[in-house]
């Protein structure tokens, strides 16, 4: 298995091109089972998931092309996909494929929407939590579908098409609010959900939607009402920028100091985020194409977030803020509010030096004036990347181990980090 090997101590400065959005460029791969026609996304981000995703995909008959870079496009543009699901053999999702990726449940909505049934493994356990998917079925019952659990498959059936209904998460959700979406576009009549997610990657699905057809209307507010169509056609569509992403490299560079412009990506995608970060002390200005984040040597000040569903702080960047915190000059409060175990990162943080006591869903964390590289390993892609931040600024040598969890969401990161200065290197197992 691939290390990531880092030598803490070198300030951050230059440019970050910010790639498309692994959580907007799997939902809109998805969309492609909605129809026959080719749905062509560009500014798709060369990641693990993506890959994974085009073989469940391929496994329901899909085929894809990736187009050859244009001109004028850079090895940082992003892959352009071509999809087209006109020859779809199977609605079976098996559980090798899908107890890989959570997100891959998803496509039970397209299949069942089009087809009328599909029967497609439950997701399993998950190191951030149980994540259950009982809202997703809750909402396919909504719209007329026969739901029966199998042998660990839920088998989702609807002979004569979905129908239109009112969908009121008792929460907030991503995952029920796409594949609400998803399903209640081809459903007969008009479809209303509400306590929606209002994240940009939802946004970013409803606009594919529409250019393929869709009538939706609402999406990034709490009630997106959807008129059903009989069928939907071809579109083109670019993923949005990455805001975790984002948010991650603003943190590196808030905690390494220096001067590094994020570009190709927006401050609206992450207020909440960038508050903080001006709070503990980083100046961040935001230009036409971008973001620039700089910090020059002063203390970080100690800020407390609550992680909530969008425009709240991100649980995504809630790890990363965590490693910032641990620098920071007192003692910061850190509450986890969307996933019930997403605190892993806390017992690796300390093996670099870090200082950190929990309380139920609470992280209590002193800040500490030097970190120490070590051997330290992660559990889920985001946990990783906080040890990257942390290791940015740690004395010596910090060897991360379990690459692959980063793979599955940040594109080329050792080369942008390597661009801006930083001292990072991949040893290939
Ligand atoms: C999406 O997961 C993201 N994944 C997650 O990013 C992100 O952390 C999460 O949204 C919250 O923002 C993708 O977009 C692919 P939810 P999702 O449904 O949709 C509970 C990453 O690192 N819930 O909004 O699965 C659930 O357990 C990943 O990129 C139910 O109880 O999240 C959680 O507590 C990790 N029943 C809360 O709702 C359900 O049926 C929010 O989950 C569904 C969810």
């Amino acid at each position: 298995m691939d290390r990531i090997i880092i030598r803490g101590g070198a300030p951050l400065t230059g440019t970050i091109p910010i790639s498309g959005a692994k959580n907007a460029a799997l939902p809109l791969m998805t969309t492609s089972l909605l129809t026959r026609d080719t749905l062509e996304l560009s500014n798709v981000p060369r990641l693990a998931d993506v890959q994974l995703l085009l073989r469940i995909l391929g496994n329901h008959g899909v085929d894809h092309t990736i187009v050859g870079r244009r001109a004028g496009e850079s090895s940082e543009s992003g892959q352009t996909l071509r999809l087209q699901a006109s020859n779809v053999i199977d609605t079976t999702a098996p559980y090798e494929l899908v107890s890989r990726m959570r997100a891959s449940f998803w496509v039970i909505a397209p299949l069942l929407a089009r087809f009328g049934e599909a029967r497609v493994s439950l997701p399993g356990g998950c190191a951030i939590g149980t994540r259950p998917v009982d809202l997703l079925i809750d909402a396919l019952q909504a719209l007329g579908a026969e739901i029966e659990i199998d042998a660990g498959y839920v088998v989702a059936r609807a002979r004569d098409g979905l129908r239109g209904a009112r969908i009121d998460f008792p929460k907030v959700t991503v995952s029920g609010t796409h594949v609400a979406m998803m399903a209640a576009a081809l459903a007969r009549g008009e479809s209303v959900i509400e306590n929606a997610a209002r994240e940009p990657e939802i946004v970013d699905v409803a606009d594919c939607l529409n250019k393929m057809g869709a009538k939706i209307t609402g999406a990034g507010s709490a009630r997106i009402v959807i008129e059903g169509v009989t069928s939907l056609h071809g579109a083109n569509h670019a993923v949005l920028p990455d805001r975790i992403e984002t948010g991650t490299y603003a943190m590196a560079v808030a905690m390494a100091g220096g001067d590094v412009m994020l570009e190709n990506t927006s401050a609206d995608l992450l207020r909440a985020p960038l508050d903080a970060l001006r709070r503990a002390g980083a100046e961040v200005s935001e230009t036409n194409t971008g973001i620039r984040v700089r910090r020059n040597g002063g203390a970080l000040a100690p800020v407390d977030i609550d992680t909530a569903p969008f425009p709240g702080f991100a649980t995504d960047l809630q790890a990363q803020f965590m490693a910032l915190m641990t620098r920071a000059d007192g003692v910061s409060h850190i509450r986890e509010t969307i996933f019930e175990n997403r605190f892993m990162h806390v017992q690796e943080l300390a093996r670099l030096g870090a200082r950190i006591r929990l309380d139920g869903d609470l992280a209590i964390v002193e800040g500490v004036p030097q970190l120490r590289g070590a051997p330290v390993m992660a559990t889920d892609l985001r946990a990783s990347v906080s040890l990257v931040i942390a290791a940015l600024v740690a004395d010596g040598e910090t060897t991360i181990n379990r690459v692959y969890h980063l793979d599955r969401g940040f594109e080329a990161l050792e080369s942008k980090l390597v661009r801006c200065g930083a001292q990072v290197e991949r040893v290939r197992a």
